[in-house]
This record gives C-alpha cells, structure tokens and sequence, in this order.
C-alpha cells in the first residue's frame, strides 16, 4: 500500500509522539537537529515522500533528511538489496562483491579521471581525509574556504565553515576564508552578469594578501547548502579553481550535498565544467546509510603516507552493507533515469515558487536548479532584510499543521527533496508551504 499525504488524525504533535518525544528528551543530549526538535513528532514509518508518525498523521516531506534521502524513503529495490547483504556479512574491510562493483558505477558517473575512491562514514571525516590528502601530495599545510561554506563540524573542518560556531572553538587549524557569489545579497552590491564576477577578484586577492604561502586546498561547495541553498554563476567555481592553481593547492569540491543527482546532474561541478583534483561525497550516495567518501585523481591518491597500508581507511568505510546501500542507490538513480526526473519536478517547483513574489510581499528570492531550491524571505524588499527567525518558527508550526515537513524555520527556505519525487506530491507540498506563509504573513498584517 503506499502512503499518500497529508492525512492528519490528531494535534500535531500526537499524544504518542509526544509520550516518546518526553522520554528521549530525559536523557537526549541538547543539540538535536534543529526541524525535528521543533515538530515533536516521532516517526513510525515512511515511504518515498511520506512520513508517518506515530499517530498516524502523514506528512509530505520536503526535508528529504537535508538532502541525504535520495531515492525517497524505503525505496523497495534499496530495502531489498539490504535485507539480502545484511544476512550475508556486514563487518570489515575485506573485499566485498557489492564493494568491487561501487568502485565501478562511481567511476561511470564521476568527471573523467577523477576516479580513485576511499570510503568513510560521514560527511566532515570525508572531507578531513581530503584536507590530509592534499597536504600530503603539496607538501603544505594552509586550507581554503569561502563565506557561507560548511564542510562539517570537526576540527580540520572548523577551520574552512563559515556558517557555524567556529570561533568559538579557540584556535582551528589554519584556514582562509574567501568572499563568495552569493548574488541576491552581493557583498559588492554588485548585479551579475555586468560584475564581471568581482567577487572572484576580492576572493583572489584576499588570499594573496594573508597566506603564508603554504596552501595545500581550495574547497568550494559548486552550491552553498547550509548558507541557503545559494546558486552562484557557473563562472564563479572556475575562477575559484584558478586560485587554487595560482597557489599551487589542489581543488577540492565538496559534492556532499550537490552530488549523485541533486541538480539534475550527476555532480554540480559539470554546471561550471570544472574537473576537481578531489570531490568529497556523502549524503545522498548511500541513499540514507551513513556512507561518504573522497573520490581523487589517480596521481595525486598516490601521496604518501596517505596511500600507505592503512593510511587512509577508517573503521566502518566501505564495509559490505555500506557499500551495498551505495551500489543499490547509484543502481537505482541510473536504472529508474532519475536524474531526468529532477530535472522536470524540480523545473516545475521553480516555476511554482517564481509566482510567489507576485503575492508574497515576503518573497525576496526565488531560485533553483533541480531539486535544489530556495525561497528567500525578507521583511523588506529593499533592505533584504531577513524575516526574523521567530516568524519563520511560526511558518514551520502553520507547515506541520497542514501536514507538511519543510526547513521553514530559517529564512532561506531550503528545499531539496527525495530525487525520486512525483510533480503532485512536489507540488501538494508547496500548494501547503505558500498556504503557511501567507496565513503567518496574514496574521502579521503583511498579507
Ligand atoms: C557540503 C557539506 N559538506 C560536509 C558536510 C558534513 O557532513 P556530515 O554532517 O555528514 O559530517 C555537510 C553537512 O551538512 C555539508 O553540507
């Protein structure tokens, strides 16, 4: 039977939910997933783009796991690979079957020549073996970033996140960060394409004025998630590579979230035809397990002591069930063509929510490749100032009333759902995301 939403039977949260979110909450650490602390609600089942709470109630999720649910929830041919692996092994490093053949289907899909794969189990701890990669191969040490990037919340990584807490952390490994193309808030109050992408002059320069002259990598996010779901020109990343060739330092992409298909093409690197030196992957290449990895051109994988005999491995990366989750997802992704189902849902959600500035005095900014999308809210138009964050809270709240689970809560509205999204489900979705926006703007004498 699939599950269809939104279908609510209770308040929202339900009385089971909430019985189960009180007895985590007693001895759950503070720090939770910012939407899932909100919603209250405890998760019985889901399915494709459905989730079903305990009580019953179903929801369309929007959420998609902030991009790591790729094939939707349960996808049967996703579970089925599963169930078969987990009763054959499941623990090691040892050579596996699923494993010889994910090195393949990855190297199918990934820039020609970039195809040398280690495996992890998170996003940060890919991107930390990237760092350690490229100061093995240069020989140097200082690491690049730019504003409104995020790479993780380790150490190494802390040193290139410009969203986040990391000065709070006290002395982070060396790192720079640069001035980034965000074009709806340009810092050089600039308007793209007659800036000549200035931004990527300043970036330039600013690194030439405060390396030591030590920089191993440049990583670059080809779209900016947690800042917003930012979409800079295509130029921008090739400028970004230049800049790290200038240094002599390796280009790495972080494809965390924009890799295996999330903007209609395999990696969101090809938009700016740019071939990194490393692409980090994590997030949607598992379709849900824990799975990530550094994919690196075959000279550079060779630096040592990174290619040495455990030099690069870690405890859980590549073993059977993760590599067969991998391989059941990039299988899945090719043999159903969903990529081209990205690119037309994700085509109509963009056109959807391009009205709203028509109607939505709070729509600032729309945009979107594939289904990587955002709607902007700002409490004016002119100034772009942001709605405040305890309006967007309301908007989350009017959202889950009406069924649906979105990153409402911040003023970029982030939208990336499962890649496997049906047109009507995409657009029931934003049919009640709008519906929550104007009735909180209503309220609030703006609509
Ligand atoms: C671009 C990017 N890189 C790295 C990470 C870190 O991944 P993880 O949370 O799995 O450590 C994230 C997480 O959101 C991300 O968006």
């Amino acid at each position: 039977m699939s599950l269809t939403a939104p279908h609510l039977v209770t308040e929202i949260p339900g009385p089971k939910s909430k019985a189960l979110f009180a007895k985590e909450q007693e001895h759950l650490a503070p720090g939770l997933q910012g939407f899932a602390l909100s919603s209250g609600i405890a998760v019985e089942r889901a399915q494709g783009s459905v989730i079903e709470d305990v009580d019953g109630n179903r929801f369309v999720d929007l959420i998609g796991g902030i991009g790591v649910n790729a094939l939707g929830h349960c996808h049967p041919a996703y579970t089925r690979a599963m169930h078969a692996q987990l009763d054959k092994a499941t623990v090691g490093s040892f050579t596996s079957a699923p494993r010889a053949q994910l090195m393949h289907e990855v190297a199918e899909v990934a820039p020609k020549g970039v195809d040398r794969l280690q495996l992890y189990s998170g996003g940060a701890e890919a991107v930390e073996s990237a760092f350690r990669l490229a100061k093995n191969y240069t020989g140097k040490h200082e690491v690049v970033g730019f504003w409104g990037g995020f790479h993780g919340k380790t150490m190494g990584t802390l040193s290139v996140n410009a969203a986040g807490n990391a000065k709070t952390y006290g002395p982070v490994p060396p790192g720079h960060k640069l001035m980034f193309a965000n074009c709806y808030r340009c810092p050089l109050k600039l308007e793209y394409p007659t800036c000549g992408i200035a931004c990527a002059d300043v970036a330039a320069e600013q690194l030439r004025q405060s390396t030591t002259g030590s920089v191993a990598a440049v990583i670059m996010e080809p779209l900016q998630g947690t800042a917003g779901n930012v979409i800079p020109p295509p130029e921008f990343m090739q400028r970004a590579q230049g800049i790290a060739k200038e240094h002599g330092a390796l280009f790495i992409a972080d494809e965390m979230i924009t890799g295996f298909g999330r903007t209609g093409r395999w990696f969101a690197s090809e938009r700016s035809g740019v071939t990194p030196d490393l692409i980090t992957l994590g997030k949607a290449f598992g379709g849900g397990f824990p799975i990530s990895g550094v994919l690196a051109k075959q000279e550079i994988a060779q630096a040592k002591p990174w290619s040495n005999p455990s030099g690069s491995s870690s405890s859980y990366g590549g073993n059977p069930l993760a590599a067969t989750a991998a391989l059941a997802s990039i299988q899945t992704l090719k043999a159903e063509n969903i990529l081209a189902n990205v690119r037309t849902v994700g085509a109509a959600m963009l056109a959807e929510i391009k009205t709203w500035k028509e109607t939505i005095r709070w729509v600032g900014d729309a945009r979107g490749e594939g289904l990587f999308l955002a709607v902007e809210l700002v409490a004016d138009r002119k100034t772009k100032e942001p709605l405040a964050k305890k309006v967007c809270d309301e908007i989350f709240q009017e959202c889950l009333k009406r069924g649906l689970l979105s990153m409402s809560y911040a003023p970029a509205i982030r939208l990336q759902p499962a890649l496997t999204i049906d047109q009507q489900t995409a657009l029931t979705g934003l049919g009640l995301l709008r519906e929550a926006i104007a009735a909180v703007a209503h309220r609030h004498g703006a609509g």
